[in-house]
């Protein structure tokens, strides 16, 4: 066995879904794992998940103490930080707490102590992006505002170009960008400057990433805050119609949670990615009507599918990532949407549904005025 294979791996938020999947791929290559995790209740049933394996080192607890935080960094060579908050509800001093505050205290904690740690790599997101930019036909490339509430009110969906006002064609994600606008985006980017800032400064190599829409088996059913695969599925086998949001049109891009995996795992052994942001995403535009119908098709439901009007505060209208920094690389992507939908629904039809979570978390959301009808059905 090599020097490398017998490293060690903190993975905090490692019983999670891309924290799990992660810790499968790196033990697969000769990594010795080490998770960290409080089983948030919002995420977690009871105890720590089967797929938690009995030869990864668990710690249970919070990557916001430090008492914790200093145990599960002692002899580890590498940090994934993927431990977070992550729904859309107006919490704001609680992701900074949780997402930001554990990002700074990792640093803080390689620095005093001068530990070892060869890379450190955290969890960013596509959301950093807000509405992205635009092409407009006046003005050419464009940052899109995020869209204002008169115009969602009006069913007006698409971003706007700031100096006309007219409509623009979104175009694809590229890392040289960010424009966070709501309180989840904003503490991913705050990580990201933590790490590849704070990272450089004190010689510690590290990597953020973008992730796009992760889709895959073991993705929380209890979490139903955000993630259309798994809110139109819980709702269409629950026989319930599907929550398309505005009209259906806005564009995402979804990626596997296996080619995710193998995106930290490259990450965590290429030197090249030192200092970098990537995004990882699926590389193709679906619309969620499109998503909609194809999990219609394997689930069965007959009915026609509707947008509903309704819009959530702070959702981007479209988000499609560039992904070809990171396959300069070498990475690819090896999962297609369509094969990630089936798999996760059998796995979720598996799964023993003992409560509607998804529409206790929309009834939650339009409680706390993050979903919002439009004048338009
Ligand atoms: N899933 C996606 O589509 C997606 C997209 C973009 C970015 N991300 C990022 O990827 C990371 C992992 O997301 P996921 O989808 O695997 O979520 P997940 O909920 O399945 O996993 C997160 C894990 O972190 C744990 N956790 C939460 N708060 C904690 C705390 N204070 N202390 C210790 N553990 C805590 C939870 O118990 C859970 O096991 C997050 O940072 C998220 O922002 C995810």
């Amino acid at each position: 066995m090599s020097t490398i294979s017998r490293r060690k791996v903190l993975i905090t938020g490692g019983a999670g879904f891309i924290g799990s999947h992660t810790a499968d791929e790196l033990e697969k290559r000769g990594y010795k794992i080490r998770i960290l995790d409080n089983l948030n209740p919002k995420t977690h049933f009871n105890g720590w998940p089967a797929w938690v394996r009995p030869s990864w080192e668990k710690i249970k607890g919070d990557v916001r103490s430090r008492a914790t935080m200093v145990r599960a960094l002692k002899g580890v060579d590498y940090v994934i930080h993927l431990a977070a908050m992550m729904d859309l509800m107006p919490v704001y001093s609680q992701f900074m707490d949780t997402n930001v505050t554990s990002t700074a205290l990792i640093y803080e904690l390689i620095a005093e102590k001068k530990l070892p740690i060869k890379k450190v790599i955290v969890a960013s997101s596509q959301f950093v992006y807000g509405e992205g930019r635009g092409r407009c036909k006046i003005h050419g490339v464009v940052n899109c505002e995020m869209r204002r509430e008169e115009n969602l009110k009006r069913g007006k969906w698409q971003p706007v170009c700031p100096s006309c006002g007219k409509e623009v064609v979104s175009l694809k994600l590229v890392e040289t960008h960010q424009d966070p606008a709501n309180q989840y985006s904003i503490s991913k980017y705050a990580q990201e400057m933590i790490a590849l800032k704070l990272g450089r400064l004190n010689n510690i190599p590290s990597v953020a990433m973008r992730y796009s829409i992760v889709h895959g088996p073991r993705q929380s059913l209890k979490d139903a805050y955000s993630g259309a695969l798994r809110i139109f599925t819980l709702q269409m086998l629950l026989g319930r119609t599907p929550s398309i949001y505005e009209d259906g049109g806005q564009l995402r891009d979804y990626v596997s949670v296996y080619d995710v995996a193998r995106a930290n795992a490259l990450v965590l052994e290429d030197e090249r990615a030192d200092y970098e942001n990537f995004n990882v995403g699926g590389g193709k535009g679906i619309t969620v009507l499109n998503l909609a119908k194809m999990i219609a098709a394997e689930v069965g439901w007959k009915e026609k599918l509707t947008a509903n009007g309704e819009y959530r505060v702070g959702d981007i209208r479209d988000a499609v990532s560039d992904i070809s920094k990171l396959q300069s690389l070498g990475w690819k992507v090896q999962m297609t949407e369509g094969e990630v939908v089936k798999e996760y629904i059998s796995g979720v039809r598996e799964q023993k549904l003992d409560k509607d979570y998804a529409k206790e978390a929309e009834e939650q959301m339009k409680k706390a005025g993050v979903i919002r009808r439009s004048g338009v059905k």
